[in-house]
């Protein structure tokens, strides 16, 4: 194996990417396990490959990038585990408050972030502010984040409007239930990829992923490139996109 070379990537049409990809960026623990090392060290590769990648998606100027970081589910794990993933994320959030002209990514956030540590819930709320000025290419970090919860979450608070007599359930139309959505003002994912092996949405974007293509691949997070990256859009662009028409 060590000598073999990986296919070449597939033309990539730069006229026709997509416009909004979507990551589920797993396989952090295994990578590290093959490498006898603590999990955390896996996640830590996992936040690099991120850094790598977010900056060939705003070069490709593809203007939506939605992350998934941590789950709801995700709580399960061991809380040192846990709390390494926060200090990932912390380190990433000062790190792009420091770096933010240079990068230039709008960064927002999709999930129940009340949850969080509270310096983390301030640097997320401080990061989300800052970077308005930089619309052109918009990063999604999906934290406690859940399709299942963000779905209830929009319910709720519909139902809540419905009370206070500003919405009528008999009106409402799936353009006004988006906009209760985490994701409001956000188009759909067109490609969604998960490294690492798994075929399954661990409850990502349940709603938003109702017309999005997938990609699989067995390569773990950690190890994914900037050519795996085209080797994804290069499969998505063989697709056949029917919406449901013909
Ligand atoms: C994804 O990698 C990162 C998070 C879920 C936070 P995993 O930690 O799930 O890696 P595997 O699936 O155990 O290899
Ligand atoms: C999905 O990966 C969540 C993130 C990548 C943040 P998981 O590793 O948590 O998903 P399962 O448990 O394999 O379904
Ligand atoms: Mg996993």
């Amino acid at each position: 194996m060590l000598f073999s070379k990986k296919p070449p990537a597939p033309e990539v049409d730069l006229e026709h990417l997509p416009r909004h990809i979507a990551i589920i960026m797993d396989g952090n623990g295994r990578w590290a396990k093959k490498r006898h090392l603590p999990r955390s060290a896996g996640h830590s590769a996992g936040s690099e490959t991120l850094r790598r990648i977010a900056t060939q998606v705003k070069k490709l100027g593809i203007p939506y990038l939605t992350l998934y970081a941590f789950s709801t589910e995700n709580w399960k794990r061991a809380p040192e585990e846990v709390s390494a993933i926060m200090d990932l994320l912390r380190n990433y959030l000062r790190e792009a408050l420091r770096d933010m002209d240079k990068n230039q990514f709008q960064i927002s956030f999709f999930g129940d972030l009340s949850a969080l540590d509270p310096d983390l819930q301030a640097l997320c709320d401080q990061v989300g502010e800052v970077s308005k000025k930089y619309p052109q290419c918009r990063m999604n970090i999906c934290l406690n984040y859940g399709g299942r919860d963000e779905i209830l979450h929009a319910a709720r608070a519909f139902a809540a409007d419905c009370v206070a007599g500003s919405a009528d359930p008999e009106a409402l139309t799936e353009e006004e239930f988006e906009t209760y959505l985490y994701s409001r003002g956000v188009p759909d994912p067109d490609l969604i990829i998960r490294p690492s092996g798994e075929q399954r949405l661990s409850n990502f974007l349940l709603w938003q992923a109702a017309y999005a293509e997938f990609y699989y691949t067995d390569i773990l997070w950690p190890d994914f490139r900037e050519a795996d990256l085209l080797a994804a859009i290069g499969a998505y662009q063989q697709r056949k996109r029917r919406f449901g028409g013909v």
